[in-house]
């Protein structure tokens, strides 16, 4: 669920206004000068047992947002609440606590998992780190996730370059549900895998999900697999959600220029295509002078008065979705 979508759940994941930017060039006291804009003020909601998907071309922040989500990269304004507790506010045990219940799985397994450890400690690493486990405790938690995922008992006592691709995804995949979290980070979870593989990667994901109640929040590429997969959908330009709302009206019918000629470059994706009117060539504006006015200015062929002033978030006319866009109707 993104910004302003009523939910009767309470969310599991309230990211408000979520900003991050990284130093770009230091003076010769090391003070940053110029900065990279990588998320620029993103709001979503994700409600417990929901799946919100991410999509955007490469390098509009995907990453920086989920990593900022889970605090693996700091952010200079905004807030995280995971469960109703904000994060960065937390300390001590609850913060710990917090960050347990947040787990991610990066695209490329290999490497996220330590080559030296026996794949039952890397599944119970996360609970080792957490202390308290007896080694026996550990190996019987491993066992379970193993079996949960799709891996065999003779599996646990071998090293990962022992796998291949798809399996190591299932051990990343068991490694971050160890300690039971609330919200698993899937960011290209199924991109570094061979077609063929990554069809049963989507599908164990769903299936846990649905046995499990897990909520996720997924960044892909892949508008094809977040329609599959995700509930909702926010679109990101630029650091900035241009269109958001459920994963079929907004990817089934687009109204934010961007969103148009985002799923106009995707293959084999039927939507309605942009007239050439819509689309200019260019790539991404440079990220470390945001544009004024709206983001997608630049680029927009339906460009007109009115968009040299900063777009906001609006609730369309259907009543379900969002779009930064002053032309945009629901
Ligand atoms: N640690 C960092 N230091 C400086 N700039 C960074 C850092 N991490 C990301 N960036 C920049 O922030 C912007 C957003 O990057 P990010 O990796 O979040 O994009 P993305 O949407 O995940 O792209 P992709 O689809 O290629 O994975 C890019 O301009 C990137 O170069
Ligand atoms: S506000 Fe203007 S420039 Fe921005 S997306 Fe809408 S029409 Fe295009
Ligand atoms: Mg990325």
């Amino acid at each position: 669920m993104t910004e302003g979508i009523d939910t009767i759940a309470p969310p599991v994941l309230a990211v408000s206004d979520l900003t991050v930017r990284f130093p770009a060039s230091r003076d010769w006291l090391g003070r940053a000068t110029s900065h990279v804009h990588a998320v620029n003020g993103v709001s979503l909601q994700v409600r417990g047992g929901g799946s919100l998907g991410i999509v955007g071309e490469s390098g509009c922040g995907k990453s920086t947002l989920a990593q900022a989500i889970i605090g693996l990269a700091p952010y200079e304004k905004g807030s995280v609440a995971i469960d109703g507790q904000d994060f960065q506010a937390s300390q001590g045990r609850q913060k710990r606590d917090l960050r347990q219940k947040m787990q991610i799985v990066f695209q490329d397994p290999q490497s996220s998992l330590d080559r030296r450890l026996p794949v039952w400690r890397l599944i119970s690493e996360p609970l080792h780190i957490r202390g308290g486990h007896s080694n026996a405790e550990l190996h019987a938690k491993a066992a379970e996730l193993a079996a949960a995922v799709g891996l065999r008992p003779e599996h646990l006592d071998r090293l990962p370059h022992e796998f291949s691709g798809g399996q190591r995804q299932r051990i990343a995949i068991a490694r971050a549900m160890s300690t039971d979290p609330d919200l698993m980070v899937l960011d290209e979870p199924t991109s570094a895998l061979d077609v063929s593989v990554q069809a049963q990667i989507v599908n164990l994901l769903l299936k846990l999900q649905r046995e499990r109640g897990l909520t996720y929040l997924l960044i892909s590429h892949d508008v094809a697999l977040v329609r599959h997969f995700c509930d909702d959908v926010a679109v990101m330009y630029l650091g900035q959600i241009v269109e958001s709302g459920p994963a079929d009206a907004v990817l089934g019918n687009p109204r934010h220029p961007y969103t148009r000629t985002l799923l106009a470059s995707a293959p084999s994706f039927e939507t309605p295509l942009p007239t050439l009117a819509e689309v200019r060539i260019g790539e991404l504006p440079n990220n470390r002078k945001l544009p004024t006015g709206c983001f997608y200015r630049e680029r927009c062929g339906k460009a007109a008065n009115g968009c040299e002033a900063p777009q906001d978030l609006r609730r369309l006319g259907d009543g379900v979705r969002h779009a930064r866009c002053h032309l945009a109707q629901g």
